[in-house]
């Protein structure tokens, strides 16, 4: 039996009627940008979140470029970010004219923590922006203690908690979200948020993501025009109320993994500390990755490496590449994801896990 990389066909199947009737209602009203249902899913991700102001924009890079402008990054400020993430978490730094300073992970639970955020410190440093990679969520409180705002990359982890229940998007000065196709919470094309707690800081983001407007009118900053579509957001508003039950989906998941032994052939993803993840991906670690990844794919079992050449290394970041990070080369080495949806069943952990047991790995 195959077992795909991600399912994203099956939660939605049982949704499609209502999908097909939200779209012909946003069609019939015939208002597409910024009107009732960006504001109503801002509003109902808000509640969920416990984040007090949410804003839609186009996707989750804008969202880091607005995100860091709100707060203030410019040309010259250095911003604290991990090398093993998604180009866009340095891309969107570079892109303002600020500098990427990369710091380290822990390869146990791929995220940065106090002490490699604080080893990446300098005077310039204007925010840390944490990437709760793979739904796992990075030790915020312990590392906004340092006395730096951050900002938390939370594209992957819509729906994890950690240990007295706050989520993941409402823990630091401001966070952003994803929500391309594959996401925990998936649009029918592109689409991101930001969401925090400060209002300055929303009113500023309400602006730009508007041309620095908020009448069209004047414009009092140099802007973008980065808007959540009123259709992403009123498909996006019919798939909300199941988050929560998909992403206890993600967690049986994993534990069908453990429960069938994955542990006992491969390092297993931690959970930092006392969280909760709502597994985006689920990311083993194996020395002999190569050869795990081929017999995975001739058992028909889906499998990717993500980040196999780190950020610090990638062409475009070479102005900031002079760093040793040992936990970053080593996740990058053996790292690689198995299937994982919120429908996973313990059959197909079990096929999955077979093909890791038998894979030829001496
Ligand atoms: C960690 C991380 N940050 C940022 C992004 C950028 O999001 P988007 O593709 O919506 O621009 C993604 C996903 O694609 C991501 O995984």
């Amino acid at each position: 039996m195959a077992v795909p990389l991600f399912d994203t066909r099956t939660p939605l199947a049982a949704l499609r009627a209502d999908l097909n009737a939200k779209a012909a209602e946003v069609l019939d009203a015939g208002r597409y940008i910024l009107g009732p249902e960006v504001s109503a899913f801002e509003r109902e991700l808000s509640a969920q979140l416990g984040a007090p102001h949410v804003l839609g924009v186009a996707n989750g890079t804008d969202a880091l470029v607005l995100a860091l402008r709100a707060m203030g990054v410019g040309p010259g400020d250095d911003v604290v970010v991990p090398s093993f993430t998604f180009y866009a978490s340095a891309e969107a730094i570079a892109l303002i004219g600020a500098n990427p300073v990369f710091c380290d992970i822990d390869p146990a639970h791929y995220c940065v923590t106090a002490e490699t955020v604080r080893a990446a410190l300098t005077a310039n440093t204007k925010v840390v922006m944490v990437v709760h990679l793979f739904g796992n969520v990075a030790p915020v409180d312990e590392i906004a203690a340092l006395g730096v705002p951050v900002l938390e990359d939370a594209a992957q982890a819509l729906g994890s908690r950690i240990a007295d229940g706050r989520r993941a998007g409402a823990l630091g000065a401001a966070a952003t979200f994803s929500f391309f196709p594959s996401k925990n919470l998936g649009a029918f094309g592109d689409g991101g948020a930001v969401a925090t707690a400060d209002a300055g800081l929303a009113e500023t983001l309400a602006m730009l993501r508007f041309h620095g407007s908020r009448d069209k009118v004047s414009f009092e900053l140099v802007g973008h025009n980065s808007r959540l579509d009123e259709l992403q957001a009123a498909l996006l508003r019919i798939q909300l109320p199941h988050l929560d039950a998909w992403c206890d989906g993600r967690r049986a998941a994993a534990a069908h993994y453990e429960a069938a032994g994955l542990g006992e052939l491969v390092g297993l993803p931690q959970p930092v500390d006392g969280c909760e993840p709502a597994w985006h991906l689920y990311v083993i670690r194996h020395p002999r990755r190569e050869a795990l990844a081929a017999a995975l794919g001739a058992a028909g079992i889906g499998n990717k490496r993500y980040y196999a050449t780190p950020l610090h290394r990638q062409t475009a970041m070479r102005p900031w590449s002079d760093v040793e990070l040992p936990g970053t080369e080593e996740a990058a080495r053996t790292h690689l994801a198995i299937p994982m949806s919120p429908v996973l069943t313990r059959e197909q952990a079990d096929e999955v896990v077979a093909a890791v047991r038998d894979a030829d790995l001496d």
